[in-house]
């Protein structure tokens, strides 16, 4: 099987070290490419810093039409690029689909944030001392930014990261998950092709972007590297704790894990409200089998609905088709590998040790998790206070609407959360309490649209991806007063 190149300051390399890629279900062999030796990530590093004053110079237009251009391209190969996904992720074709459209409009919205990135006029006049000034507040890079991504969405969460970057023109250093680099490196692929492609002085310049498969374990030294002085990273707590330590001196953005919550309150009470959220629980908990930081973990049912929700979302659960993600019946397929199905299995087997009734699933075969739905969980098991990244739901009881948000926050991460109210008092009560990044109102914790500021509190992370948040994220304010001016 040929090797697919890697992206090296835009244009095609390979390294030393093969990098096998593997269908989770089945493990065929996907594809093969191969991981950057050391010399290869300097030299994207150097090219990075050296690319940064003239990316911040580009012209609108030209930040703007790459970015378009990648949208389109990506539109163009939709299908190719969502069997991608779902062959080296494990994710059914259906949720692959979803992504490719996702990325398609985070790139088509960066282009157009790109296009009104102006900064805004201050008027200083509002004190005597200030009279006959005015301030123009500009956004600049704060430099060249290193992505690094994590598989559960590797195409989008990595558009998440290369888009705004370009956008506000700092160069991007991408290091895709190892499990999962193929949808990063065909990213690289559509940017290669608007890098210089009439000679110097047309399109991107040759060294805005890399995209190099790197070994987890020699990630340290990427973060380390002062020359990259904005960090994204997407992934696990404790990697993005560490990251965090590691370099306190550096613009750090970190989206890290939840265990999501869904509310459903005591008025949502009519045979379709009860459906329509058990199935939305049961679909949103099991999407990319769980393998989601907003898919939904847990659930508080209001104590006088609890009796009728259950079996909805029992049955809902169990009419999830699930096998392999390449066929279009499938909607739940398996984990990202074995070690990650066993982990879930060894979770849920504590909690039952512990007292918790299995009301369907809980069985693993191979790489796959049957979607399993949980209640009498105590409160301590990790199936409920730590992120299961699998097909697992919790249900419990709670008092009343209060009893429920203060479940919520009984949470050591504050993502998202979906509260099923039709009640506006009970929506902005949900707002003002809830300690999270984003409440949903009428659906899942799981909803995201991609131009919504996204991420979370406490355990969550720190910072916000949505194109315009990440875009402010990678820039700093500049101010330039203007004196003389007669307003
Ligand atoms: C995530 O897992 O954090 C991303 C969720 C999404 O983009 O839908």
């Amino acid at each position: 099987m040929q090797s697919v190149p890697f992206h090296l300051a835009g244009r095609p390399a390979e390294g030393p070290d093969p990098l096998i890629v593997r269908q989770p279900y089945d493990g065929r062999e996907v594809a093969r490419t191969s991981y950057a030796d050391p010399d290869q990530v300097e030299a994207a590093i150097v090219a990075a810093a050296a690319v940064a004053d003239r990316a911040a110079a580009l012209p609108a237009y030209v930040r703007a039409e790459a970015l378009d251009h990648v949208s389109r391209r990506l539109a163009e190969r939709a299908e190719e690029v969502a069997r991608l996904i779902g062959a080296e992720s494990g994710k059914p074709i259906r949720w692959a689909r979803v992504e490719v459209s996702r990325a398609v409009s985070v790139f088509r919205w960066a282009a157009e944030e790109a296009r009104r990135f102006s900064g805004d006029l201050q008027r200083l006049d509002t004190e005597p001392a200030g009279q006959g000034r005015l301030a123009l507040v500009r956004r600049v890079p704060r430099g060249p930014v290193l992505g690094i991504t994590p598989f559960n969405f590797p195409l989008n969460l990595v558009a998440h990261k290369v888009a705004p970057a370009l956008a506000v023109g700092a160069p991007i250093v991408v290091k895709p998950a190892p499990k999962t680099p193929l949808s990063a490196l065909l990213l690289g692929e559509l940017l290669a092709e608007v890098t210089e492609p009439d000679g110097p002085g047309t399109g991107l310049p040759v060294g805005m972007f890399s995209v190099l498969p790197v070994p987890d374990d020699r990630a340290a030294d990427l973060v380390a590297d002062p020359r990259l002085p904005v960090v994204s990273f997407t992934g696990s707590g404790p990697v993005g704790t560490a990251i965090r330590r590691a370099a306190p001196d550096k613009h750090v953005t970190l989206e890290l894990g939840g265990n999501a919550a869904a509310v459903i309150c005591s008025d949502w009470s009519s045979d379709a409200d009860l459906r329509w959220a058990a199935e939305r629980i049961a679909t949103f908990g099991n999407y990319q089998a769980g393998q989601s930081c907003i898919a939904v973990q847990r659930v508080f049912v209001h104590e006088w609905l609890y009796d009728g929700f259950l079996p909805r979302l029992v049955a809902a659960v169990e009419a999830l088709r699930t096998g392999d993600p390449a066929d279009e019946a499938t909607e739940v397929g398996p984990l990202i590998n074995e070690a990650a199905a066993r982990r879930v299995e060894s979770w849920v087997d504590e909690a039952v040790t512990a007292g918790a009734t299995i009301e369907v699933g809980g069985r693993r075969s191979g790489t796959s998790f049957a979607p399993t739905v949980l209640t009498a969980v105590p409160p301590e098991s990790r199936v409920s206070t730590e992120e299961v990244f699998g097909p697992v739901l919790v249900v419990a009881r709670v008092a009343d609407d209060i009893a429920a948000f203060d479940a919520v926050n009984n949470s050591a991460y504050g993502l998202q959360v979906g509260v099923f109210t039709h009640s506006l008092q009970t929506a902005f009560a949900a707002h003002r309490g809830l300690r999270v990044g984003g409440v949903i109102v009428g659906d899942v914790p799981s909803y995201r649209a991609d131009q919504m500021p996204y991420g979370g509190v406490k355990g969550s992370g720190v910072g916000r991806e949505g194109v315009r948040s990440a875009m402010d994220d990678y820039t700093e304010p500049r101010v330039l007063v203007l004196s003389g001016v007669d307003l």
